[in-house]
């Protein structure tokens, strides 16, 4: 059945509790933790050797879609009337954004620890333990717009920018790869001596704390950024009906450094086995209100 994806900013206070605990039901059973795990697992770089499947890399749209959608199925099984919400951090773009409401996802990190001491993922509620992390700390941490060295949501302009790139991906496929709607929403810098993260990558370290490196699903907000993320990728296709729609079309040959590093059209994404072709069209699946 194919279900819709709303925008978090019009979730009724009733759609924001049964969201909140779906969530919380997939964490008593240990299965969160597992969506965790996996994307640690999957966290890895340019720098490191072997495949890229998730990040800095042409699947890294395709890898997120299979994510998320095998985590709103879970979801699901626990409330067949959840989907996960998307948010648009171009719109709703202060700590004060109804999305961080007691109600919802709770607030900012304290100034002390970084510790988030409002909503359903405090530590003091008793249900939001961290157990897989690549920081110490088993409370959930924020810390908006990183004060010590600040940091801005991107905004229209910024995510205009890379929804104007003409192909899906370019050569070298990677973090640095110069062209390409890929890596200007994914986020790198790829100029030398440029320190600045772009749209999906900034998102990750305005929010900070949790969210800043491998562990970031377990800031529950890591759904609805991809999910936004998603939509994005949904909305490029639609603006450029005669692209292809995922590059590189075959793997890289004999020589080329990114030969058994990247994934071409028809291979299959790990852990799932799934096609990356098998993720290029949502439609069947779920839509974006
Ligand atoms: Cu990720
Ligand atoms: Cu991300």
């Amino acid at each position: 059945m194919v279900h819709t994806r709303q925008n978090q900013s019009t979730l009724s206070k009733s759609q924001k509790k049964r969201f909140v605990d779906a969530v919380l039901a997939v964490k008593r059973t240990g299965r969160y933790d597992e969506f965790v795990r996996t994307h640690i697992d999957f966290y890895t770089g340019d720098g490191d050797g072997g495949l890229r499947v998730a990040h800095m890399a042409p699947s890294f749209f395709p890898w997120h879609r299979a994510f998320l959608l095998e985590f709103e199925r879970a979801l699901q099984r626990v409330d067949p009337s959840v989907t996960v919400p998307y948010w648009d951090w171009t719109v709703d773009r202060t700590p004060g954004a109804s999305l961080w409401g007691a109600d919802f996802l709770g607030g900012n990190g304290r100034r002390s620890d970084r510790r988030v001491t409002t909503g359903p993922f405090a530590a003091a509620h008793g249900a939001w333990t961290v157990k897989e992390a690549v920081t110490d700390g088993d409370f959930l941490m924020r810390d908006f717009g990183r004060p010590q060295d600040p940091v801005q949501l991107p905004g229209k302009d910024e995510l205009a920018a890379a929804m104007q790139e003409p192909v899906y991906d370019a050569a070298p496929y990677n973090s640095l790869a110069p062209a390409g709607f890929r890596n200007k929403l994914e986020g790198w810098p790829v100029r030398r001596g440029d320190r600045t993260w772009y749209n999906h990558n900034r998102v990750h370290r305005w929010v900070s704390g949790h969210m800043l490196g491998a562990g970031s699903v377990n800031d529950p907000v890591f759904w609805l950024h991809h999910a936004f993320v998603d939509l994005c990728w949904s909305r490029w296709r639609e603006r450029h009906p005669d692209a292809a729609p995922y590059l590189p079309a075959t793997p890289p040959g004999i020589g080329d450094s990114q030969r058994h590093r990247v994934l071409a059209l028809d291979e299959t994404m790990p852990p799932w086995d799934t096609p990356v072709r098998a993720m290029l069209d949502h439609r069947s699946l779920y839509r974006y209100a």
